[in-house]
Formats: C-alpha cells, structure tokens, sequence
C-alpha cells in the first residue's frame, strides 16, 4: 500500500482509529476526519475537522485532500453512529430521522460525489462503505440508523455497478457488535436501564442479536484487517459485494 493516499471519515476513535492505524501501518498516507480532534493519531496522519452531516464539509474534505495528499486513491466512509431508544420506530422524530440519514448516508454520497472525478480521471480507485448488519437485521432501538444503512448498503451496491467500468471498486462491509466507544455506551445506557451491569447488559445485547456463534464481539482491529483487504490489490476482483463481519452472528445475510 505504499505510496496510496487514503481518506478514512471518524478516524480518531474506534473502527476508524483502526482502520487509520492499519492503513498507516501498510504504508499508506492517510488523511482523516471527526467532528473534534481527538485521540492520538499516528504520526503523519492529517486531520481536518469535519461533519459528516454537514452538506458544506466534504468538499472541504476533499479539497484539503488534494493538498494534502495530492489526490485520494482509497476512500473508507466510517463516520457514523445512532443514538438508541427503547421504542424507536415510534419514538423518533422528523429532526433525528434527518440527522441518522445525513450522518449515516448523506456524509458518504457527498464525499464520494467530491472525491470520484479524481479517480475517475485515473481510472483507478478504491471505496469502502461502513454499514452495519442493522442494514440486514434492523436494530429495534435504531430504526432511523438501520434504515439509514440499509439505504447506504443499497447506494453502495449501485455505485459499484456504474464506477465497475471505470476503474473504481466498491465494497461495502456490515460490522456486526464491535467494542468501541460507541459500543460502550450503548453497553451503559442498556445497564442504567435495567439496573445492571456492562457484563450483563453485554450478555442481553448478544442474546438479543441470538448469539454469535465465535462467542465474542469484535474488535476494532477486526474490522481493519477486512477493510485493509478489500482495499489491497488482492481484491482487485471484488466489487459491489457486502461483506458481513459479525462472528458468525447474523442467520441470513
Ligand atoms: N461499533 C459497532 O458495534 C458497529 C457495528 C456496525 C457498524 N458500525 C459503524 O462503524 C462506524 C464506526 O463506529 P464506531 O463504533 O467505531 O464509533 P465510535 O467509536 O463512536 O467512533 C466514531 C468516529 O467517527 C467520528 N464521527 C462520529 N460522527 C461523526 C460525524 N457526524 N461526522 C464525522 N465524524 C463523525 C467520531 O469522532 P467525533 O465524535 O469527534 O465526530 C469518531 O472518530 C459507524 O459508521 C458505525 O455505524 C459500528
């Protein structure tokens, strides 16, 4: 991967901090986003504060890419997130469903909308979307956010059709339970609600997902390792596929 100028959305903590490590770690140059710096990043990683729900933000992402890196070969969106609530598809408003689908799908469509001409124009590039086995299984406590990668899933299959010919793969992944900050809150919020513990709110959440087969959430690092296949050139023949990644969790994906 040396000499490959990557672009990694939510990098400076969890999924994305590692996917930023890992690239970093193949030789990559990475150039990466948050909404606030954050985290310790690698050395020689660029950082440029960005919103992926802000319309105006990923040309600025892509603008500062070109300056910086002096173009983008490889595209990770991963920003994204939910906040979780017990009765959701009733509960959530016109305002939240907006934001899961800006934060979720919009942020991703803009910053591919930015970022293709260049890799058009070489006739060569790389895509990742972050979904999400919600996008498959929605999550009862998220039906914006597993609407919204649902949507994102579907867009991502299409880009993949069209950009085929042109040189540009597109690959989207569905995570299933990955520990990160994110993960630890939701853990939190489920054990304040039910007057437990992370451990037992922990056991709840994989009892309710009906168990994952390899018996453990996973990692961060997980999540890297497939990303950094998919975009190495020994998938130089896999595109438009979703690859679940979730311990053996989800029963038809
Ligand atoms: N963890 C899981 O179990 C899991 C499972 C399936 C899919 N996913 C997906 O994986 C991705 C990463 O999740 P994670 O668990 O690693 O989350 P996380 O630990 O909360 O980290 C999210 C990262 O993205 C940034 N971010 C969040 N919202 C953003 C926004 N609107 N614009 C720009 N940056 C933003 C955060 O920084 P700031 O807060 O400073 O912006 C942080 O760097 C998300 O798309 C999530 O939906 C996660």
């Amino acid at each position: 991967m040396a000499g490959r100028r990557a672009v990694v959305t939510g990098g400076t903590r969890g999924i994305g901090a590692a996917i930023v490590a890992r690239l970093v770690a193949e030789g990559a140059s990475v150039l990466t986003t948050a909404r606030a710096p954050g985290g310790r990043l690698p050395e020689g990683v660029r950082f440029v504060t960005a919103d992926a729900a802000v319309a105006d933000d990923a040309a600025r992402v892509a603008r500062a890419a070109e300056t910086e890196l002096g173009g983008v070969d490889i595209l990770i969106n991963n920003a994204g997130g939910t906040v979780t609530r017990p009765d959701s598809v009733l509960d959530t408003d016109d305002e939240e469903w907006r934001h899961n689908l800006e934060t979720n799908l919009m942020g991703a469509v803009r910053l591919d909308r930015a970022v293709l001409p260049g890799m058009i124009a070489r006739g060569a590039g790389v895509i990742v979307h972050v979904s999400s086995t919600a996008a498959h299984e929605p999550m009862e406590e998220a039906a914006a956010y597993s609407a919204a990668k649902a949507a994102l899933s579907a867009y991502s299959k299409n880009l993949a059709d069209r950009l085929g010919p042109r040189g540009v793969r597109v690959n989207r992944i569905s995570p299933g339970l990955t520990i990160t900050s994110a993960a630890e809150e939701l853990l939190e919020r489920t054990a304040a609600r039910d007057g437990s513990d992370r451990e037992t709110a922990l056991e709840t959440w994989v009892a309710g997902l009906g168990g994952i087969p390899l018996q453990r959430p996973g990692t961060p690092e997980d999540i890297a390792a497939l990303v950094a296949f998919l975009v190495s050139d020994e998938a130089a023949w896999i595109t438009g596929a979703d690859h679940v990644i979730d311990g053996g969790m989800l029963r038809a994906p």
